[in-house]
């Protein structure tokens, strides 16, 4: 057997690993957990200059290898059912529940397949609209005379857009509580922000003391709310209207075939997963990019040109479609960019079920692995002058960001679902930020690392109209 052969060696239980290969460098440390979570940033460039692209740690209990190189990440994300299963921590999983797309993975597949319609192509399109109107709603709203908190601004916008197009209800509108057994907009938010928290708990003790606990307690009383939303919707004498969410798109699938995919419990589950998965990523990504931008007004102005020549003169941004973002490279690789340099998560957690031997390397059955983007995203070989904030890069002469080497939204049959809803918010956001308002930052922001790396709350920048200072 040739251990640097070009593939994946997977290797029956029992088999002996031939002469010459090695195990990752490092040996796992007991604090390498709390040493992560406080920081993955400074964890991964740590290391990563220590011992380059792949290493071992202790991150999560036993021996967990961080992948950082194009063909290890390959081969964490293409052994799903092969030689990999999903490895999350016992308090996420137990978190997901029954219903997730991690927990089953003998129905992954069924699932996601049904699921993806809401995320993508003429649905998005849908959206668009609804997404124009609350973030202008929003922006009417921003002051200019005062500096404004970045992330709880965009926060806002994020969570009416997101809460209304995925859980199919008008929170804004009192009305709508009637009769169903959580009351406001806000007391839906912090039920939200319990459940989210919950995943992230290190204790899986379910009890009002741990954030596990509390995280649970959460989740049933936002089941209720959909099960509750759900028979209302039922109840009216109105057909569904199949494109207004991902909630109508599920009933009008479950409606069409009653034996299909969409149980009840999967429908009310999935609405509350999808908002987990989307709202705080989004919002991280969207707040990230105007403080990226704000240090380079020579691309905003880029920015600006690019819009103008695409939007010909139409002023009403309510008007731009999915077809005219496609249209706006420069827009897009300020993104991507920005998804490079400030990733939110590493991708990825997977546990091997076979010992393989990829170039020489030995990675254990029973080892975690995390495909980082903390790492892949700072390799010279994938991205030139890595270290530079550089959008140039993704535009196509340059062709940067290959399948492999960048990795915000991870890879393999696990890939984001919605990437596109995330890409799409985050340029129709950046859209009217541009054409209303100039921004200039107030110094220099502290990060919150984990569970997702974004701007702390206390962060302002200032806006002014734009043309305003001219
Ligand atoms: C910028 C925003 C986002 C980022 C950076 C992001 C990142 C990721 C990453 C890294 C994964 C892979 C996890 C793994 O391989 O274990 C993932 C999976 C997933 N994401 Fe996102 N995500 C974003 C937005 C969204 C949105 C808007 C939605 C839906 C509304 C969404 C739904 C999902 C789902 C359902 C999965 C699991 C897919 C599967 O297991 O097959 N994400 N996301």
């Amino acid at each position: 057997m040739n251990p640097f052969t070009s593939d994946v060696i997977v290797l029956e239980d029992g088999q002996t690993p031939p002469s010459g290969v090695v195990a990752p460098p490092r040996k796992p440390k007991w604090q390498d957990t709390f040493a992560y979570i406080a920081n993955p940033d400074r964890f991964c460039h740590a290391h990563r200059e220590q011992y380059g692209p792949i290493f071992q740690t202790g991150v999560f209990g036993g021996t967990t290898v961080f992948v950082g190189s194009s063909r290890a990440i390959q081969m964490a994300f293409n052994g799903d059912s092969n030689y990999t299963e999903i490895g999350l921590p016992s308090t996420t999983m137990a978190m997901f529940g029954e219903y997730s797309l991690f927990q089953r993975p003998d129905l992954h597949r069924q699932r996601k397949s049904a699921l993806r319609p809401a995320f993508t192509g003429p649905m998005l399109a849908h959206y668009l609209p609804y997404i124009h109107q609350v973030i202008e709603q929003h922006s009417q709203q921003w002051a200019t005379t005062t500096p404004i908190r970045l992330v709880p601004t965009v926060e806002a916008v994020c969570f009416d857009v997101l809460a209304p197009l995925l859980l199919g209800v008008n929170l804004d509108d009192e009305a709508a509580f009637a009769g169903l057994p959580v009351t406001s907009k806000a007391a839906v938010k912090r039920l939200y922000q319990t459940f989210f928290d919950g995943f992230y708990g290190l204790l899986k003790w379910n009890t009002p003391l741990t954030a596990f606990g509390r995280g649970q307690q959460a989740r049933s009383r936002l089941i209720d709310f959909m099960r509750a939303v759900v028979q209302r919707q039922r109840s009216t004498a109105e057909p569904i209207n199949a494109t207004a969410s991902f909630l109508s798109m599920m009933l009008a699938s479950q409606a069409n075939d009653p034996e299909g995919v969409f149980s009840d419990a999967l429908i009310e589950n999935q609405c509350l997963l999808q908002l987990w998965a989307s709202h705080y990523e989004v919002m991280g990504v969207v707040s990230s990019w105007i403080y990226q931008l704000g240090h380079y007004p020579e691309l905003v102005q880029r920015l600006r040109s690019e819009q103008a020549i695409v939007l010909a003169g139409d002023n009403n941004l309510n008007h731009v479609s999915v077809e005219q973002l496609k249209q706006m490279p420069l827009l897009e690789a300020t993104i991507k960019e920005t998804l490079r340099t400030l990733p939110p998560t590493s991708t990825a957690t997977r546990r091997l079920t076979k010992t393989v031997i990829l170039d020489g390397v030995l990675y254990k059955k029973g080892w975690g692995l995390i495909a980082e983007p903390r790492l892949a995203h700072a390799i010279a070989d994938h991205f030139a002058e890595p270290d530079r904030f550089d959008p140039d890069r993704f535009l196509p002469a340059r062709g940067e960001g290959r399948q492999y080497e960048f990795i915000p939204f991870g890879g393999g049959v696990h890939a984001c679902l919605g990437a596109q809803l995330a890409m799409l918010m985050t340029k129709a956001f950046a859209v009217h930020l541009l054409h209303h308002f100039d921004w200039t930052l107030l110094g220099e922001p502290t990060f919150i690392q984990f569970p997702l790396k974004r701007i702390q709350d206390n962060y302002q920048i200032q806006l002014v109209p734009h043309g305003a200072a001219a």
